[in-house]
């Protein structure tokens, strides 16, 4: 007895060092980052005189760190602004070979923008790339790494995000964590996105998950998304065709991307909104908009700001969800989550995607078994968008639900 107790108390211990050292220490994204960024939507609009409210400017994100505010987004949790490509003048500064930010879009610098995101409350967070230039042909970082670390601790910078335009495979391996390391030293705390990953699965290769928990806290797995239902399902698809070797290297600290919320633009319908941001909590992903805040209509602004929805995305545990079956075309998608019963019992998220596109809502029965779900005591269900409780069920009972065409349903099931 004795003896299995100590066995169990090293292993124990074992278990909380390997917890320590796979991750990336720098104690930030325990939860999955969520912000503002500008790409989805604002790409590299620079004339500012033909479209003064979207060009990337300083105006565009002192405008979006107020309408984060005002609008009740940082309430309920998002709180990075995120200057994504474009904000470079196109040379560096021949005396001190400095980045300098477009002189024209960011007459005042990086710090006093800085400055007024950090003063309502948020937090501030820049692009640059790994390669000799940005995607948008920018200078990147390769020959400046340390000057440009730097030069971010020095602009208040509290997030990262480097991209991977030109530049060499082979040299990312040792890049991006060399990058890491450069910010370490900077000593000013930075979350570190990496898009090495997605890079490599570009070129056919299977990313080292490894030394990506250990050198960034968030990493782009795949592809960038588009405002379209096309590309929300294809990134849905690589996620759960790969989730084998993707979903087990989620967790605090080290989360898996799949890039922004499409919500409040122009490609996804209403059902489609709920659908990305309940297969976004459902994975674990950064919630990060692009979308201009000041024309989000009122419906599509509750999806973004649903408290329940958004509890399952942090979820404490960190534990990725994965796609467990599909049957009749609707997908069934699960998260373990809090609470967990004394007896261990883990709480879920379930999210029912319909492939369908055959017209009418489609009703289809699962027994809580179907759904992976074997608590003996049963769960009490939740309606998480209709915000309504459907009593309690047994692992044999049948639970119902009807699936709108290209749409989801999504409850928790908190294990009693
Ligand atoms: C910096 O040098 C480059 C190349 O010599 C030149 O084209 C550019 O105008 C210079 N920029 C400034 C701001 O002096
Ligand atoms: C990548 O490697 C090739 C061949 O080694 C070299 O010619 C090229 O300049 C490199 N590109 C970058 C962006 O470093
Ligand atoms: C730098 O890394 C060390 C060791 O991993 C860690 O303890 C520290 O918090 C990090 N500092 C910053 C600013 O990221």
């Amino acid at each position: 007895m004795y003896g299995t107790r100590r066995i169990f108390l090293g292993g124990l211990c074992l278990l909380l060092l390997l917890q320590v050292a796979v991750g990336l220490d720098n104690g930030l994204a325990l939860k999955p980052p969520m912000g503002w960024m500008s790409w989805e939507r604002f790409r590299c609009i620079t004339d500012c005189k033909l479209y003064p409210d979207e060009c990337i400017s300083e105006n565009l994100f002192r405008r979006h760190a107020d309408l984060l505010v005002s609008e009740g987004y940082a309430d309920v949790g998002y709180e990075y602004v995120i200057i994504d490509d474009c904000w470079l003048e196109k040379d560096r500064d021949n005396r001190t070979q400095k980045l300098v930010p477009d002189r024209k879009r960011f007459p005042n610098g990086l710090n006093t923008l800085a400055d007024h995101i950090h003063d309502k409350g948020l937090k501030f967070g820049l692009y640059q790339d790994f390669g000799t230039n940005t995607c948008a042909g920018y200078p990147g970082v390769i020959k400046h790494m340390q000057l440009d670390a730097q030069t971010f601790a020095d602009w208040d910078v509290d997030y990262v995000k480097l991209d991977g335009c030109y530049a060499n495979l082979t040299d990312m391996v040792e890049g991006y964590p060399e990058f890491g390391r450069l910010l370490n030293e900077t000593g000013r705390p930075m979350v570190y996105s990496c898009s090495w990953p997605a890079y490599q699965e570009d070129a056919g290769e299977i990313p080292d998950y490894e030394s990506l928990k250990k050198h960034c806290n968030l990493w782009r797995n795949w592809d960038d998304i588009e405002d379209s239902l096309e590309s929300l399902m294809q990134i849905i698809d690589y996620f759960g065709k790969n989730q084998d070797r993707i979903q087990p290297h989620g967790g605090p600290g080290h989360w898996n991307d799949p890039d922004m919320l499409l919500l409040g633009n122009y490609g996804l319908s209403y059902d489609q909104s709920k659908l990305q941001m309940a297969i976004w909590a459902i994975m674990a992903a950064p919630l990060i908009m692009s979308n201009d805040l000041a024309a989000v209509r009122p419906e599509i602004k509750a999806i973004l700001q649903n408290r329940a929805v958004i509890a399952v995305d942090q979820d404490e545990l960190g534990i990725q969800g994965r796609r467990i079956l599909t049957r009749n075309l609707i997908e069934v998608w699960q998260r373990p989550i809090t609470p967990v019963t004394k007896s261990g019992q883990h709480s879920y998220a379930v999210a029912f995607v319909s492939r369908r596109d055959d017209g009418a809502p489609y009703r289809i029965p699962f027994t809580v078994k179907d759904l992976g779900l074997n608590n003996p005591n049963g769960y009490q269900v939740q309606d998480l968008y209709a915000n309504r409780k459907l009593g309690v069920y047994q692992t044999d009972a049948q639970f119902f639900t009807r699936v709108n065409p290209n749409g989801v349903t999504f409850y928790k099931f908190t294990a009693l």
